[in-house]
């Protein structure tokens, strides 16, 4: 209570239940870390299983310890051959009592680029409390396709008339981002993977005259950096793994921006595959949004940089210090923290799950 009653500081109303996922959510900080941390050892190793292993071990190892109930509801995306945590691990002690979350993760997104050494490798985390009674699987979707078709863009591109839309000319959708970022349109920043089925869209993002910066993976970074005041990127397009765009889109929702995503069938075989698994054409037309992808809005949504990206930079070493970046972010108040944390490789020890022991790194 305010000491002064002349002072409103209550404008918003008391909630029953209390937000649970601020309690937890440094612990998913940490997680990140250790992630980023374990995957750092293995960058330019040409060895991108053994990376993606020792990040999985190490968040697994963290969340034994941590009062959460945890299911993976999108775990390493079907287009992996990884050893990786997948759909319906458990995460957490799942003591009595702790919140029930659908966690969504990328313990490295970006493997190629750790195993060569490149720029653009985060790990990533996000995660939707459960209401009772509430199915973990409904509120992060678990895209059935390899691919979805993405733009993303951020909150002002959001507001007034004028929409981007998925089945717009790229020229159209570049000079509505324009418009709305009081932009010219060659002043514009657009990321892309740079992939032989981006030819075309490559294409026509240079004849409309914005800048293009291609990036080798790692597209949750990249699909987030426009919503990122300050990050030089305006447009992410083009098709990239399905659970990566969920993750994005529960990162984009935590800083006001949008995602729009359509299922990708790679070709024929994929498109029966799919039909046999349910999917239906109102399915493979939908345009899911950010709202569809990550619901609700108790979400958080934690990374940290492995090396360099448009989102976070990369850990550093100082002596036997190890310097990480994380961004740590909650979608109901939109709050945004980064977080430096110095870590003394001298001292400092990650528990691994495959041993249920501490380990120096
Ligand atoms: P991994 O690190 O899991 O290999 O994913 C990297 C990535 O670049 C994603 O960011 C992106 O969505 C996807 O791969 C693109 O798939 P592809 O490499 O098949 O084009």
């Amino acid at each position: 209570m305010s000491k002064n009653p002349s002072v409103d500081v209550h404008s918003r109303p008391v909630e029953a239940t209390a937000d649970l996922e601020r309690v937890v959510g440094l612990e998913f900080t940490r997680a990140t870390e250790a992630a980023a941390l374990s995957a750092y050892k293995w960058m330019g190793k040409g060895d991108k299983e053994s990376a993606d292993f020792a990040a999985c071990d190490a968040i697994r190892g963290l969340f034994d310890t941590v009062s959460v109930s945890g299911l993976v509801t999108i775990g390493e995306g079907i287009k992996d051959d990884a050893p990786g945590i997948f759909k319906g691990e458990r995460l957490g002690n799942w003591s009595n009592g702790s919140v029930r979350m659908a966690i969504a993760l990328d313990p490295i997104d970006g493997t190629t680029i750790v195993s060569k050494g490149l720029q653009g490798a985060i790990a990533v985390m996000a995660a939707a409390t459960c209401a009772d009674g509430e199915d973990p699987n409904s509120l992060l979707a678990d895209i059935p396709s390899f691919y979805m078709n993405k733009i993303s863009f951020g909150p002002r591109v959001k507001q007034g008339p004028g929409r981007v839309r998925l089945d717009n000319s790229v020229q159209d959708n570049i000079e509505i981002i324009a418009l709305k970022l009081g932009k010219r349109v060659q002043d514009l920043t657009v990321v892309i993977l740079d992939r032989p089925r981006h030819e075309r869209l490559i294409h026509d993002v240079r004849r409309s005259g914005a800048a293009i910066r291609l990036i080798s993976d790692g597209d949750i970074a990249g699909a987030i950096a426009p919503s990122l005041p300050g990050s030089g990127v305006d447009i992410y397009m083009g098709t990239g793994g399905s659970p990566e765009a969920v993750l994005a889109a529960a990162g984009i929702k935590c800083l006001g921006g949008d995602i729009l995503a359509q299922m990708w069938p790679r070709d024929d075989a994929e498109r029966k595959t799919l039909r046999e698994n349910g999917v239906t054409d109102a399915d493979l037309n939908r345009v899911y949004t950010a709202d569809d992808l990550a619901r609700g809005n108790r979400i958080i949504f934690a990374a940290t940089g492995i090396s360099d990206s448009a989102l976070l930079k990369g850990i550093r070493y100082e002596g036997t210090h190890a310097i990480t970046t994380s961004i740590l972010m909650r979608a109901k108040y939109h709050t945004v923290r980064y977080i430096k944390t110095c870590h003394n490789m001298d001292m400092k020890t990650i528990r691994l799950h495959s041993d249920a022991s501490e380990h120096s790194l």
